[in-house]
């Protein structure tokens, strides 16, 4: 039995949704791997790789059994070279289904010999967070609409310190 997980993303940035998946299959597994993709086809993503990396082991931190990495290249390489691992994604809603479906089935095909490759678990987002992404906090941010409750304490007081939002929490 797989006592690893791995969360794969860009995490540009760490939601409130992506934190609510890390808590949650943390309680499941002995050990979780945040991987965090080097070398995103995203062109110009909002925070560099160092950022993104800092803001998660910072949200991460009180996690025991979490820990963060960066990987590239293939996401069943990455796993394959934890052992005996499983691939961690959530879903929000049906849309997500249907990339998320062919992804889990592409790494599995990628990653077998004679069909029995590297396995997904699809994680429900909790619906208080289903409106979230990453890529809709990269938007708000850009129209300055206040981001409270959509990403950890950590993410809005950098994104405060980098002067992308203008409220914090506490408004
Ligand atoms: O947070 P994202 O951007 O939805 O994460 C996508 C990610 C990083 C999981 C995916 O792009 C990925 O695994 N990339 C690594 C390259 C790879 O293995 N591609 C094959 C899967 S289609």
């Amino acid at each position: 039995m797989a006592k690893t997980a791995v969360y794969p993303g860009s995490f540009d940035p760490v939601t409130m949704g992506h934190m609510d998946l890390i808590v949650r299959t943390a309680g499941i597994f002995d050990q979780m791997v945040v991987a965090v993709l080097i070398n995103s086809e995203k062109k110009s993503p909002l925070f560099s790789l160092d950022e993104r990396v800092i803001m998660l082991k910072d949200a991460c931190k009180n996690i025991p059994n979490v820990s963060v990495e960066c990987f590239e290249g293939l996401l069943v390489d990455f796993v394959r070279s934890k052992g005996d691992a499983v691939i961690i994604r959530g879903l929000r809603e049906l849309m997500d289904f249907e990339m998320e479906l062919q992804m889990a089935q592409v790494n599995r095909i990628a990653s077998g010999e004679g069909g029995e490759g590297i396995e997904t678990l699809f994680l429900p987002t909790d619906p208080k967070y289903s409106h979230i992404s990453s890529s809709v906090v990269r938007e708000y941010a850009r129209y300055r609409v206040p981001l409270k409750d959509f990403v950890p304490e950590n993410v809005l007081k950098t994104m405060m310190e980098k002067g992308i939002v203008t409220s914090t929490k506490e408004d």
